[in-house]
């Protein structure tokens, strides 16, 4: 049995790659925390996130050459799922099996987003999680970003007191395509931008419209409809390029996944009354970098949020030249002219506090505000939006046909 609250809460990382990186960076702005260990199959990989651990102070990182080791090593309180999301269920079926066998002193795991591919995955992580005895956190950031903290509280306490709930929330999430091959591969990934993106945006506005405080099941999910579209990436020059980038694995002229996909999840609060989210997600978008739009609106108010337009802009004239990079703004597009810039990413993006409060929860044996259940709800409305999309018409929810469906991108063979 496991003492809390524990003085410190000892993270143990599995995965080092885009967000392992950004999770590490924003933990020096959490406190109670230290990472002391982290596996990744590549030696090289777990060496150099150890050593950037050393860097910022963080802990002693004891680099793992297997999850066995890392499970057991004695020196972990809580894992971080940061590895693709064809890994989740080994990950936790070998965390589950270690606790289970007595190897393993780990009460606590989270997860990044989507927690599984389909409703069947989603279900067994719970599941496991919760056999397990572990306390669990799904990793959905954009519900810790600074704007949506700031903004959701301003507008339950001030507006929507006052007027009335919100009743429509907008979110868009685009930018102009992942950065690893896995995730352009239906079966791997899930699905396309639909199961990539679209789990932040429906989450981020059903967390907006729901008042502060109140439990998930505050707001039912009454239907879907979504459509898929491929915009961009199965034109022949675009395909020809994915395949030059990340070889002949991402084949977009005869396997393509979705680059475009669009949603309206219909809902209903404790009162019968209607609400709604409007959500767009793309990997066909080239601004200046990743750009968040977030509205929600309600009788007297409206809040509006655009990731890329920063208080901070620099101008770089064409006598500027340098080397690609992402240092301006995530999914950067540009290296000249003028720039949006966000001072704090890991801030903005919801990193620092979402781990602030994941630590406090599992150092104290709290429920965090996302759970495994949260994730698999995600889960449910994503499937949901790929069967409206499917079948062409809009899904009432319950929809029970959803515990075996695996999305038409993701079925191999298809
Ligand atoms: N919240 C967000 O906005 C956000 C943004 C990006 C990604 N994500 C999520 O974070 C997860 C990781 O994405 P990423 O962009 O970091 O991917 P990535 O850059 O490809 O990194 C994946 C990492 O997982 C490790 N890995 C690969 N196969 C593994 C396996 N079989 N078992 C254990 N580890 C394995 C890799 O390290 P080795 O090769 O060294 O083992 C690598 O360090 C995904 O679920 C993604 O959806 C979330």
């Amino acid at each position: 049995m496991t003492a809390l609250p524990r003085q410190t809460l000892r993270i143990g990382f599995v995965g080092t790659g885009f967000i392992a990186r950004f999770h590490l960076q924003s933990l020096i702005g959490v406190r109670n925390v230290e990472v002391t260990g982290v596996y990744s199959r590549k030696a090289e990989n777990r060496e150099r996130f150890a050593e950037a651990v050393r860097e910022l102070e963080l802990g002693i990182c004891r680099p793992h050459g297997s999850l066995d080791h890392l499970l057991s090593a004695g020196d972990v309180d809580a894992i971080w799922i940061l590895s693709p999301n064809y890994t989740r269920l080994e990950v936790m079926r070998t965390l589950h099996a270690e606790i289970k066998a007595g190897r393993s002193q780990v009460f606590a795991v989270a997860c990044e987003k989507p927690l599984a591919r389909t409703v069947a995955e989603a279900r067994e992580m719970l599941h496991l999680a919760q056999d397990a005895g572990l306390n669990h956190g799904y990793l959905e950031n954009q519900v810790f970003c600074t704007p949506v903290l700031r903004g959701k509280e301003i507008i339950w306490r001030r507006a929507a007191l006052t007027t009335g709930r919100p009743y429509l929330a907008r979110a868009a999430e685009e930018h102009s395509g992942p950065h690893e091959p896995w995730f352009w591969q239906g079966d791997k990934q899930g699905g396309g931008v639909l199961s990539d993106m679209m789990c932040h945006s429906v989450e981020v506005a059903r967390h907006l419209l729901t008042a502060p405080g109140a439990a998930r099941n505050s707001l039912k999910v009454k239907a879907v409809n979504g459509t898929v579209a491929n915009l961009k990436w199965t034109r022949p020059a675009y395909a020809d390029q994915l395949r030059q980038r990340y070889g002949n694995e991402v084949d977009y002229r005869n396997r393509p996944s979705e680059d475009f996909a669009r949603a309206t999840v219909t809902l209903e609060d404790e009162e019968g009354r209607e609400l709604m989210i409007e959500a767009t997600t793309s990997w066909a978008y080239v601004g200046a970098g990743l750009r968040i739009q977030l509205e929600l609106l309600g009788p007297e108010y409206a809040l509006e949020y655009n990731s890329l337009g920063t208080g901070l802009k620099i101008f770089l004239s064409r006598a500027v030249k340098g080397s690609e990079g992402e240092d301006l703004v995530e999914k950067q597009n540009a290296e000249q002219g003028l720039m949006p810039v966000l001072e704090d990413e890991t801030g903005v993006y919801g990193y620092t506090d979402e781990n602030r409060h994941m630590v406090e929860c599992f150092r104290k044996g709290v429920k965090p505000l996302e759970t495994f259940e949260d994730g698999l709800a995600v889960v449910e409305i994503l499937m949901g939006l790929y069967r409206s999309a499917e079948i062409g018409a809009t899904l009432h929810f319950p929809a029970p046909e959803l515990e075996t469906y695996v999305p038409l991108v993701a079925r191999t063979g298809v």
